[in-house]
């Protein structure tokens, strides 16, 4: 069994709605969850451990914590978070960005909701001892190489768009990140002298075949599961990796005949999404690529503050985190969008746990939060309303308690 995701708009009645279907054979952790959901009591419990980083992290975590209790609460399901130093914030308090107890604690969890790390403080600290170095150790030690980066352009959003108005409406786009490989991990790395004596710094981007394969599948299912097409972005033009790749996605590709395959050099693919979104519908590519390209597509949205994620592996909990940093110029000024977390939150409800019902609930108190008027400053404009983190993150817990969640 195999991931299952669509993210639709419906622009008619403006909601956000996540479907999942039964998946293929190929992911046994989504099928799993799914049946475990499906035929569980009424009173489920979860341990979720809650990694709040640093600058705004805390603030954004605290509002994803509530909206998590309270459409818990009203869906049966009894939460016990497990809050853990990760980031700057572990360094100061034990000298490592990612502590081993912090770690141990996530992976014995049914699934782990991380704000943001890093800031200017941390910037100039040798690499094993940056915040960006304890994220990725978490995301290697859980194991989650798949990372989903739905870029969805919301209608009552739609002029919070840099882009044209034609151009944005409508935008419906999946990135799925390759998370646990390529040039982020890849040996040999570092730094030396070269054969005249210059000093350099060196990277490897390296893929595997079956590394390949397991993050095309997903992807071909993803795709399957929205509009059936799937474009995959490479630099198969210049760079081995890349060449691999294209070739282990084409062969993949008569496994799965009901999806359209394309593909796209980067450079091509990052003017084709400013210039075209609409043509893509779920996009698969590499770490470095997925990082790059999923950033852009969050400005097409209106703001990268509006953007969830969920990393998943084939087991064990997944990871979701907004995709935005830890904005350290407006941190603890109540300034930050928590809606981003908060969309994480949804979907740490609906991927990592099977809790469909909660995580619609999620979704609608957001959806429905924007359709009032609330915007915070990333996404304000003249004629609405606009409010900080804190009561940003009120209106959907108002929202959530009164609106009746739409079927799933
Ligand atoms: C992201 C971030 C991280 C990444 C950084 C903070 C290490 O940019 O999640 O996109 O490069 O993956
Ligand atoms: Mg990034």
């Amino acid at each position: 069994m195999a991931a299952t995701l669509q993210i639709n708009v419906k622009p008619l009645n403006h909601q956000l709605q996540l479907n999942s279907k039964p998946c293929s054979r190929h992911c046994s952790r989504w099928a799993t969850i799914r049946c475990a959901a499906a035929t569980t009591p009424s009173t489920r419990r979860y341990t979720i451990t809650l990694l709040p980083g640093d600058g705004i992290g805390p603030e954004v975590i605290s509002v994803a914590k509530t909206a998590l209790q309270l459409a818990g609460s009203l869906e049966g399901i009894d939460f016990g978070f497990k809050e853990m130093p990760m980031g700057g914030a572990a360094l100061d308090l034990t000298g490592v960005p990612l502590p081993e107890e912090t770690l141990s604690t996530a992976q014995q969890s049914d699934a782990v909701l991380l704000g943001a790390i890093g800031g200017y403080k941390w910037d100039n600290n040798e690499k094993h001892l940056k915040p960006e170095t304890g994220l990725l150790q978490l995301r290697k030690g859980l194991k989650v190489f798949a990372n989903l980066r739905p870029a969805t352009v919301l209608p009552m959003l739609v002029e919070a768009s840099t882009l044209k108005k034609e151009v944005a409406e409508g935008v419906d786009v999946m990135v799925v990140r390759e998370l646990t490989g390529g040039i982020y991990f890849g040996q040999p790395r570092g730094f030396s002298t070269n054969d005249i004596g210059e000093e350099i710094g060196f990277n490897t981007e390296v893929y595997s075949a079956p590394e390949i394969d397991r993050i095309a599948r997903i992807a071909f299912e993803t795709a399957r599961k929205r509009h059936g097409k799937l474009c995959s972005v490479d630099k198969a033009n210049v760079l081995e990796a890349s060449m691999l790749w294209r070739k282990r996605i084409t062969a993949l590709a008569s496994e799965y005949p009901d999806i359209e395959l394309s593909h796209m050099y980067v450079d091509n693919a990052a003017m084709q999404l400013v210039r075209n979104p609409k043509q893509f519908d779920t996009i698969v590519t590499n770490n470095i690529f997925g990082d790059i390209l999923s950033d852009e597509a969050s400005m097409i949205t209106g703001s990268i503050g509006m953007l969830p994620s969920a990393s998943l592996g084939e087991s064990g909990p997944g990871l979701f985190e907004p995709i935005h940093g830890s904005a350290p110029d407006i941190a603890g000024q109540d300034k930050a969008n928590p809606l981003a977390t908060v969309l994480s939150a949804a979907m740490l409800l609906k991927y990592g746990l099977g809790e469909e019902k909660a995580a619609q609930r999620i979704e609608d108190a957001v959806l429905d939060a924007l359709n009032k008027g609330f915007r915070t400053g990333d996404i304000h404009s003249a004629g609405y309303k606009l409010v900080g983190c804190k009561e940003m993150g009120e209106e959907v817990l108002k929202s959530i308690e009164h609106k009746i969640p739409a079927a799933v």
